[in-house]
């Protein structure tokens, strides 16, 4: 069985598709989902999906190993960033070589790093009025966005897109793209 951790901030739509990826495949289980954000929503997702989530504080994250020897007691074969807003401390990088993967909403090394996340990249890919965008699905580092890239894909941005079409654009990409990178690296 491969064992798969979710860290996410937010809605966490893409935990609640890699979810439903998952859901049949008896080789594959979503161990636990962690968020740093007590009123997230991807709380009450994984209620519903009845997958085991919980909230840590920063606190645990940066100045202890208390959420690393957690997750290292469940012993996962990747560490899945889907959303998540803190950079990963290198406790963590240390203990899971090439073993933790984020998704960024845009083609690094363009729009990364801090405070570049969610709507702020479309946002910004709109202003500079580029003529495309995408997704980055990479190995995380000690740095922000930085990690080597496992895969790109991108989708054209028009002049009458907004920002928020932009968000929808990439989303398809990432509910299209992202359980099946992960399929392949648990497989590798
Ligand atoms: C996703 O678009 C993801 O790529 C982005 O946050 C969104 C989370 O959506 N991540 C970053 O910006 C990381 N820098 P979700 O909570 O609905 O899955």
């Amino acid at each position: 069985m491969k064992r798969i951790v979710l860290l996410a901030s937010g809605s966490g739509s893409n935990v609640e598709n890699i979810a439903n990826y998952f859901k049949d495949n008896s080789k594959v289980t979503i161990a636990a989902v962690f968020t740093n954000k007590r009123d997230a929503k991807v709380l009450d997702r994984c209620n519903r999906l009845n997958i085991s989530a919980l909230y840590f504080n920063k606190q645990s994250f940066f100045k202890s190993d208390c959420l690393l020897n957690i997750i290292k007691g469940m012993e996962p074969d990747l560490i899945v960033l889907a959303g998540f807003l803190l950079k990963i401390p290198e406790n963590f990088v240390v203990a899971f070589p090439n073993k933790i993967v984020n998704i960024h909403p845009a083609l690094l090394p363009k729009y990364g790093g801090k405070g570049m996340y969610g709507m702020y990249v479309h946002n910004a890919i709109k202003s500079n009025n580029e003529t495309e965008t995408g997704i980055t699905i990479h190995y995380v580092n000690e740095n922000y966005d930085e990690g080597a890239i496992i895969y790109q894909v991108k989708t054209v941005v028009s002049n009458t897109d907004t920002p928020e079409d932009i968000a929808q654009k990439v989303h398809i990409l990432e509910y299209d793209h992202f359980p099946k990178v992960i399929d392949q690296l648990l497989s590798n």
